[in-house]
């Protein structure tokens, strides 16, 4: 059942700490585009760090690329984009309103009484029509169809106008890898629920190209890959399901489709998606291009061209689904304390520092920490208001461990570190503590 409460929550606590604004927010906003503040940039980075690291740094098989967000405009004909990237549209004659026609049931008839479109007997709705979500824009001086190109809808067509120039400019044989991390842009008619739908959004995506034949066992193989990363991530079990595509659903160019799915407040719903897109794409360019996009299999002297893989995955998608698993509030001492339970790798700031007071030369001791700390990872230093409310400041910024300089490190060097979770405090040798917070933060 959606949570609205929680959600509403969530993304107060965003704008006050500094996760995410409303874009444009001085001028009355700008629709479903979000901008990330300073702890928000943070955590998307980690997100996105991790996911190239598990990728293109650990693995030999995978390399990765920075493609252009704009692109020859036949590259999205040959996708199949500018015939078929398009959702069904009706407009109400009576109200100006644009509505998706599959959508009805969740839309609101901006007349009053607030209505489903359609439901006032004022409406007047036309036959559905197909809207493509592709963003237009010109290249040069001149707006005429000529110079017309689109803001990319998804990353992946980057890759496979790239896979021959990785392939020669590696020393990769299929099967191996393409990933890639970058913004895409769909004009969504019902975008919503903060970061989960936009019209500006990255993707972090990966095509894997294999020998046809072996592109099920591949799939298979990605399948329990992602879910393991998704679990890595300290996200919970419970939240996560797989969705299988049926065959209505299924994407143009897809044979096979699987969705890892979240159980956000507003229910569940897809964050990753897992795609067997046979040669689709690489055929489909190697028709309008005109080039040949086979692969030699020196081994058994044939050419053929590869099935994809591939893993597509919203890196502000999975920011909220972060968000959202960490949201906890509690009762601790009477008082309701709210805490972004983050895995320590991914929190915006790994490290509190905080003088218990601001005299007897705890302050000095305490910078020192603190610079000691940042030349290591992302630290904070707070010397305003009561341990218990920098605490809590911390709390709602999820940051794992916070450490109070005291009386006591004067005598033997040592400093409180208090845990963000279990709220234990331990004794640690300032000496040790750079090293201490690395093997935590360790993913
Ligand atoms: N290349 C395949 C592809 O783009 P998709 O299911 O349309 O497939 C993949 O998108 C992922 O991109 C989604 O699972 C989601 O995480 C993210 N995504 C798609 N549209 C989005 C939007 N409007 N806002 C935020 N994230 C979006």
């Amino acid at each position: 059942m959606a949570d609205n409460d929680r959600m509403e929550k969530l993304v107060s606590l965003c704008k006050r700490r500094g996760f995410v604004f409303q874009s444009s927010e001085l001028y009355g906003g700008l629709g479903s585009v979000w901008d990330y503040g300073p702890l928000g940039v943070e955590l998307k980075r980690n997100v996105k760090d991790r996911w190239w690291r598990s990728m293109v740094h650990v693995r030999d098989d995978i390399e990765g690329i920075d493609a252009g967000i704009l692109m020859h405009p036949k590259v999205w004909e040959a996708s199949g984009h500018v015939a078929g990237f398009a959702d069904p549209m009706v407009d109400c004659k009576t109200c100006k309103a644009r509505f998706r026609a599959d959508k009805l049931a969740d839309a609101q008839c901006p007349q009053k009484p607030s209505k489903h479109p359609g439901d006032h007997t004022a409406c007047e709705l036309t036959e559905p029509r197909q809207f493509n979500l592709m963003f237009r824009t010109f290249m040069g001086p001149v707006e005429e169809t000529a110079a017309l190109v689109y803001l990319r809808p998804e990353t992946a067509q980057g890759i496979y106008v790239n896979y021959l120039n990785v392939l020669q400019g590696s020393r990769q044989k299929v099967p191996f890898g393409i990933a890639q991390i970058g913004k895409a842009f769909r004009n969504e008619i019902t975008p919503g629920n903060f970061i989960f739908r936009t019209r500006e959004f990255e993707q972090m995506e990966m095509q894997f190209f294999v020998k046809p034949g072996t592109d099920e066992e591949w799939f298979e193989r990605w399948r329990a890959l992602r879910w393991q990363w998704c679990l890595d991530l300290g996200l919970r079990a419970e939240k996560l399901r797989w969705h299988q595509h049926l065959h209505g659903e299924l994407a143009h160019y897809a044979k096979a489709a699987y969705d890892i799915e979240y159980e956000f407040p507003f229910g569940w719903n897809e964050f990753e998606g897992i795609h067997n897109r046979t040669d689709f794409d690489l055929s489909r360019h190697q028709q309008y291009s005109g080039r040949k996009l086979e692969y030699f299999d020196q081994e058994r002297n044939e050419r053929w061209l590869p099935y994809v893989v591939e893993t597509s995955m919203g890196a502000d998608r999975c920011a909220l689904v972060v968000l959202c698993d960490a949201y906890h509030e509690e009762q601790v001492e009477g008082e309701t304390r709210v805490v972004l339970r983050f895995h320590p790798s991914l929190a915006p700031i790994k490290a509190a520092v905080l003088p218990l007071v601001k005299k007897d030369g705890l302050p000095e001791i305490a910078e020192r920490i603190y610079h000691d700390l940042k030349g290591r990872y992302t630290a904070f230093y707070d010397d305003g208001g009561s341990v218990g409310r920098r605490y809590r400041r911390q709390d709602e910024a999820g940051t794992p461990f916070c450490i109070t300089v005291d009386g006591q490190t004067k005598e033997d060097g040592t400093v409180t570190v208090r845990h963000r979770d279990s709220l234990q405090q331990d004794r640690v040798d300032a000496a040790r503590l750079v090293a201490w917070i690395a093997e935590r933060v360790a993913a």
